[in-house]
Order: structure tokens, then C-alpha cells, then sequence
């Protein structure tokens, strides 16, 4: 796997992050969490980018996170949930890596999310109705993006990294 990034994209609440983590060290890939890296050369949390500087500001940072990861391989890497909605950032991708599309049940992400503050785009519409509502929206966008899909309901981590790992 050296060769190329693996990009792991998803609804919020998919266990981008958790499988990115477990791939890192399973693969010996460098860790990249797209948010966190957004957020700290912010100096800022992603609510604060949201509410002080608004969405587009915020998805263009994304867009230059995903520049910089052209020049970069071996990483794999937790995107942002909505790293999807801007075409440019597939393209981009695509030159350096593959995408891995995690998914999950509404009910399943209505579950991770619930108590978390944490994701401006989920105040005040947390609800199994408005997640759907919201995935179903972007469900085009992912599974064009995607080289492969991975379902995530009722697995372990172990299991979801196996099952990427046999894909390349
Ligand atoms: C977003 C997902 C979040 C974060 C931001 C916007 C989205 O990341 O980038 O709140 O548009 O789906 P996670 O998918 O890691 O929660």
C-alpha cells in the first residue's frame, strides 16, 4: 500500500477516524485527520469556523487540505463528511489515492452522534429523520466519489480494516 493514499470518506458518524487509526497502524500509513489539521492550523474548532466564518470559508480550507495531500502518499486519511460536495476535491483524490466510501444506518449514526457538540451542521437536527434526510442528499455525491464501499453496520473495526485492506 505504499504507493498511493486511501481516503476515507462518509456521512459523520460513519468511524472514519476510529478506521483510520486502526489502518495506520495496522498498514504502518501515516494518521491524517483532515478536521483536526483544518482545525489547529485555524487555530480554531470547526463549530467556531462554522459560526465565526461561516460554510464556504470552511469548505475552502477543506479544498486546500486536499490540495496539499497530491504531493503526499502512504497516508491514510479521515475526511471531512462533506469533503464530497465540491468536485474538485474527488479529482484531486482520485490522483493521489483511492476513496473508500464507509457507510452506516441513520439510526446507527443517530446513536455516535447524539450527545456530540461538535458538528455545526447537526445542531438542532439530530434526529434519525433529519440524518437520513441529510444522507440521502449527498448519497449521489459519495458513492460516484467512492472506489469502494464498505457497510459498516454490525462490524468490528478489525473487520472493516480487513475488508479495505483486501481491496488493494
Ligand atoms: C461535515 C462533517 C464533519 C466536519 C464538519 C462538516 C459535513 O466531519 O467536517 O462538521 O459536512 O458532513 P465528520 O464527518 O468527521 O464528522
Amino acid at each position: 500500500m505504499e504507493a498511493y493514499n486511501i481516503f476515507l470518506i462518509g456521512f459523520m458518524g460513519t468511524g472514519k477516524s476510529t478506521i483510520a487509526a486502526h489502518m495506520g497502524k495496522m498498514q504502518a500509513m501515516e494518521i491524517v485527520e483532515m478536521d483536526c489539521e483544518i482545525a489547529r492550523r485555524a487555530g480554531m474548532s470547526i463549530s467556531e469556523i462554522f459560526a465565526e466564518k461561516g460554510e464556504e470559508y470552511f469548505r475552502n480550507l477543506e479544498a486546500r487540505f486536499i490540495r496539499e495531500m497530491e504531493n503526499k502518499r502512504n497516508c491514510i486519511v479521515s475526511c471531512g463528511g462533506g469533503v464530497v460536495l465540491k468536485e474538485e476535491n474527488v479529482s484531486r483524490m482520485k490522483k493521489s489515492g483511492k476513496i473508500v466510501l464507509l457507510t452506516a444506518s441513520p439510526e446507527v449514526i443517530y446513536e455516535r452522534v447524539k450527545d456530540d457538540e461538535e458538528r455545526p451542521l447537526l445542531k438542532g437536527h439530530k434526529s434519525v429523520e433529519e440524518i437520513s434526510e441529510l444522507m440521502e442528499g449527498r448519497r449521489e455525491k459519495y458513492e460516484k466519489a467512492a472506489d469502494v464501499l464498505i457497510s459498516t453496520d454490525g462490524k468490528s473495526v478489525e473487520e472493516i480494516c480487513t475488508e479495505i485492506s483486501g481491496c488493494f
